[in-house]
């Protein structure tokens, strides 16, 4: 596929990976595979192992530099995807950033705001709407507005899913998903099937 000239950069902000944010970074790396676009994963730890199925993936770098040093002289072409930003992301973004920085970090609930790690480096940000979304669930958004075209209001999305383990056992996932078009929330590594996708607490 032709490439879309974006990239998707996921700053690594906690100290490990673990795997939960593994399949996330893994469903970013085969979705940029797909789009024809790049997926970076930046500020990695000297020591980390790249895991064997990333490495894989064309697509995919991973580098030990920050995000400042890799663009320190394209900065205003990079937008950071900020829950706390004044403005949302638009179609025209695309036309305005060739990069889109996130937080590579686990959610959380309440959210702690530690995308303010990023914002410190004084990106121009943009917000994906109200509600926390996982990352991979975030740059699955960012790439269908700017690269769809779609605007972020006509995106449709499953809110706090519930997920069913067994007949006792639930969770509520506290974050914003994109609905498949299998009407599931697309939730990497995770096989949602009907028997285990409970009430949703609302569908856009
Ligand atoms: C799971 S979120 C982390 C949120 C974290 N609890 C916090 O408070 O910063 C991971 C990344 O996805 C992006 N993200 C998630 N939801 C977003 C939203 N509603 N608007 C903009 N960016 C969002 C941000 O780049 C964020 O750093």
């Amino acid at each position: 596929m032709a490439s879309t000239g974006k990239t998707y950069i996921v700053e690594h902000l906690d100290p490990e990976l673990g795997t939960w944010s593994e399949l996330e970074y893994l469903a970013v790396a085969r979705e940029s595979q797909d789009a024809g676009a790049r997926f970076c994963l930046s500020s990695l730890p000297q020591t980390f192992q790249v895991p064997e199925a990333l490495k894989n993936i064309p697509a995919f770098t991973a580098e030990t530099r920050s995000v400042e040093e890799l663009y320190a002289r394209d900065k205003s072409r990079v937008c950071l995807l900020d829950p706390a930003a004044a403005s949302d992301l638009a179609p025209e973004d695309g036309d305005k950033f060739d990069a889109f920085l996130f937080g590579g970090i686990l959610g959380d609930d309440p959210p702690r705001d530690r995308t303010s790690e990023l914002r410190k480096k004084g990106f121009e940000g943009r917000r994906l709407g109200p509600v926390q979304m996982t990352t991979d669930t975030a740059v699955r958004v960012t790439r269908l507005v700017v690269e769809g075209k779609t605007p972020l209001k006509e995106v449709s999305y499953l809110d706090h899913p519930e997920l069913k383990f067994n007949e006792h056992e639930s969770t509520q996932m506290p974050f914003r998903y994109v609905k498949g078009d299998d009407g599931k929330p697309i939730m990497p590594g995770v096989s949602v099937t009907s028997s285990n996708l409970g009430h949703q607490t609302h569908w856009a």
